[in-house]
């Protein structure tokens, strides 16, 4: 049988029939492999107590993803850092725990994994301190007050007074460390041997869950072998679960199961919008699926439906100097200003911009017209076209303004 397979602060785990498709990453992170330091609230995107760092694939840079949104069936080959693999008591603290600490970011704390995990994806590139602000909009406090939080981390950005910088090695803890840092973790309790070296000690060393998927054989599917074939495994409750690599295997999916009760999962941030009471018989992960997320010029721009927002709008950036793009400019200050939010009033999060998809979002709006969609919007503001084949929204189609106004005379 198939298996999902991830690595969580640098150690490898799977997951397979023996869970719900309900079953989030929070509560794998959590529950099984007992690493409480990920916080949750609300469980529909609204807080960021649950944000992790996730590299999606070999080469990509550290997202904030909020864990409550995800489904651990999804997470097939993430590399994924909680708060404890940032930095813990037993191996020292990162910076960023021990500025957000020393310049009284902190109070009750429960907000604070949330916010360092943040503030770490956000460090992976240079920002202003107007951009920090934003990024930390996803981020909710009740005690401390947002001030300390925010000049603790303004102070990384470039045109802070004096600005602080983070070494190349604190940028980069994904995956490196090798330590499990569960609290019963053979790192804390035998740090002669350490599971960087010995990591299938540090597995057996887990808790009882963990254990239980650890033992499992992700080690015979190579990560080659898991990327090019399509997966399917029958989850607890005997949902079929896919994780298709081209469209096409989608369409042969359809063919097998019929279309009555089936689901296509992207980012899966629907239930922060509308909570989701009962699922379909059949799922269809189709984050690994490249054709959905290219883009291209021709006299339009048109972009692959899993493209998220915050790709939409670096492609608008990207053309909007181009003959017919000009009006860019407009939807990208109308997007800035969606996300700008004011942080006692979450509203688009940056995290959200990066993992909920454009198709997902149009999807959204057609099931539930009253859902006030920002795509919907610039689609219908620029005459945008949707391509949809047998059920999937496949492209989406910004339209060139020089293109319908010189066909026009
Ligand atoms: C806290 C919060 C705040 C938000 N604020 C805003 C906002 O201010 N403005 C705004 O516009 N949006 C907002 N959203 C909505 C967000 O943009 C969408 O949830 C997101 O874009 C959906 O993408 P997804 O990949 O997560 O979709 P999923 O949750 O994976 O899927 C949503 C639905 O679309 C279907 N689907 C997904 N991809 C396809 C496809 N290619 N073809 C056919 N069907 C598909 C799925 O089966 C599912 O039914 C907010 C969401 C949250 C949680
Ligand atoms: S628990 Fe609030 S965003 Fe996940
Ligand atoms: S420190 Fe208490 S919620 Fe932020």
């Amino acid at each position: 049988m198939d298996k999902i397979t991830f690595t969580v602060n640098g150690v490898q785990h799977c997951v397979g029939s023996e869970v719900y498709p309900t079953k989030t990453l929070l509560e794998y992170i959590r529950h099984d492999l007992a690493l409480t330091g990920t916080k949750y609230m609300c469980l529909e995107g609204g807080c960021g107590a649950c944000i992790v760092s996730v590299v999606k694939s070999p080469g990509r840079t550290p997202e904030s993803i909020n864990s409550c949104l995800v489904s651990i069936s999804s997470c097939m080959n993430w590399d994924i850092t909680t708060i404890e693999g940032l930095g813990n008591r037993e191996k020292g603290y990162h910076p960023l725990q021990m500025q957000l600490a020393e310049n009284n970011g902190s109070q009750c704390g429960y907000c604070s994994p949330g916010m360092v995990m943040n503030m770490y994806n956000v460090a992976q590139s240079e920002n202003t301190m107007k951009q920090i602000e934003r990024a930390l909009g996803s981020n909710i406090c009740r005690c401390t007050g947002y001030r300390p939080i925010l000049q603790t981390f303004k102070k990384y950005a470039v045109d802070a007074p004096n600005p602080k910088t983070l070494a190349i090695e604190e940028l980069s803890i994904s995956g490196n460390s090798g330590c499990c840092s569960t609290k019963s973790g053979c790192c804390s309790s035998k740090k002669t041997e350490c599971c960087s070296s010995k990591k299938s000690d540090c597995s057996s060393k887990e808790t009882q869950d963990s254990k239980k998927s650890s033992i499992n054989d992700w080690c015979m599917v190579s990560k080659n072998e898991a990327q090019g074939k399509l997966l399917h495994i029958k989850l607890k409750d005997n949902t079929d679960w896919y994780r298709p690599t081209y469209l096409k295997e989608v369409f042969e999916i359809f063919a097998e199961q019929g279309t009555e009760s089936y689901m296509l999962v992207a980012g899966n941030t629907e239930k922060g919008v509308s909570p989701r009471l009962t699922y379909p018989k059949c799922m269809i992960d189709i984050t690994g699926i490249e054709e959905l997320r290219n883009w291209y010029v021709d006299q339009n721009l048109v972009i692959g439906a899993t493209c998220s927002m915050a790709e939409m709008i670096k492609r608008w950036e990207e053309v909007k100097g181009n003959e017919g793009f000009s009006y860019l400019e407009e939807f990208i200050m109308h997007m800035d200003e969606v996300a700008h939010v004011s942080v006692r009033n979450v509203s688009f999060s940056y995290v959200l911009f990066d993992c909920g998809t454009i198709g997902g979002n149009l999807m959204i709006k057609s099931r539930f017209p009253q859902f006030q969609s920002d795509v919907y919007l610039v689609c219908e503001t620029c005459g945008g076209q949707v391509t949809v084949c047998k059920f999937i929204i496949i492209i989406i189609i910004i339209i060139s303004l020089f293109r319908v106004l010189t066909s026009q005379l």
